[in-house]
């Protein structure tokens, strides 16, 4: 399996191989960063622009760290700071960056398809790092990486996510994933959050949170994203949380083994009460360790890296693309 793809804009568009081949380089990338010496210069002399229109620390923070860890030239773009708040186009601002020859542009951004669009006129590769309600890739990524190292496969999981579905773009992520790798995936929230018409995707539906939960092997929460709600979807989170949220009492009747997820930012007492989130079982701060070794991956990869057999054996890492 090669790499050919410039840019990584979504899941969807992504074969199984692929998802393996990004799994496979992280898991590598992953042992690299148990040396003793952790930096690797597969991007010196590349440079990277993070563009992040939209707030964020898990995901801003590991691409950085990941391109610290590439040997990339980093610019880090600051929305408040920028002259899109002068009325300069996104567009126009991209354009500005490449003139100063970025290699790589991560962006994220409120407005689903904005990777999509800078993808067609840039010259530069293009990293979606989370599109409005529409996908977030790396965050499956990591996602199933999690899994992987955990369970062994994916292939036969019941994997339920639980929550704001409708307005979540790493719900989207995940299930395209997921559905691709072999899990069985079930949703369950609100049905105001949670239309049947994700049934579409492959996935079952469920607002009965005891029965979805039951058999699951990972419970992957969601927050409620109230920033993109334009209208009231529950009758207040205190309901929300007691017919919905993960409880202690609600983890005793699940599996033993049950993997509890959750991408951040986690909203304690609301869809996930602070002892669970804490728990023996909680992966939640490992899902961020691994978000580096999957960033790193797929920064390697789409600079033209062929794969986990180019980082075997060494401290150093050569891509076939000259610097
Ligand atoms: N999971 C995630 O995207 O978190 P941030 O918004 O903090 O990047």
């Amino acid at each position: 399996m090669i790499w050919n793809r410039k840019h990584l804009l979504d899941i969807e568009s992504l074969s199984a191989e692929e998802i393996g081949l990004v799994l496979d380089t992280a898991r590598a990338f992953k042992a690299v960063g148990e040396r003793a010496i952790k930096k690797v210069p597969a991007l010196r002399g590349k440079t990277v622009v993070n563009l992040f229109v939209e707030p964020s620390t898990r995901t801003r923070i590991s691409f950085e760290l990941a391109e610290q860890r590439l040997s990339a030239d980093i610019i880090n773009f600051t929305a408040e700071a920028s002259s899109l708040k002068k009325g300069e186009t996104l567009k126009d601002t991209a354009r500005n960056l490449e003139a100063l020859n970025a290699d790589f542009i991560v962006i994220r951004h409120s407005a689903s398809g904005a990777p999509h669009f800078l993808a067609r006129f840039l010259s530069s590769s293009v990293i979606n790092a989370g599109d409005g309600a529409h996908e977030h890739p790396t965050q499956a990524l990591l996602d199933t990486f999690t899994i992987r190292e955990h369970k062994g496969k994916i292939a036969g999981l019941n994997v339920t996510i639980l929550g704001d579905i409708l307005y979540s773009r790493v719900a989207r992520s995940d299930i395209w994933a997921l559905t691709k790798l072999g899990a069985k995936v079930t949703l369950c929230g609100p049905s105001t959050l949670v239309p049947r018409v994700f049934e579409q995707m492959g996935c079952r539906v469920s607002h009965n949170v005891d029965e979805a939960i039951r058999e699951a092997d990972i419970i992957n929460l969601l927050r409620i994203q109230h920033e993109r709600q334009r209208q009231t979807m529950f009758p207040s989170l205190g309901e929300y949380s007691s017919l919905f949220g993960l409880s202690k009492a609600r983890l005793a009747q699940t599996k033993p083994d049950v993997l509890i997820m959750h991408p951040g930012p986690i909203n304690r007492g609301v869809e996930i009460d602070s002892e669970v989130a804490d728990c023996g079982r909680s992966v939640i701060l490992q899902q961020v360790t691994n978000g580096l070794a999957v960033r790193m991956a797929v920064l390697f990869l789409v600079n033209g890296g062929k794969g986990p057999q180019e980082l075997a054996g060494g401290p150093v890492i050569v891509s076939t693309v000259p610097a």
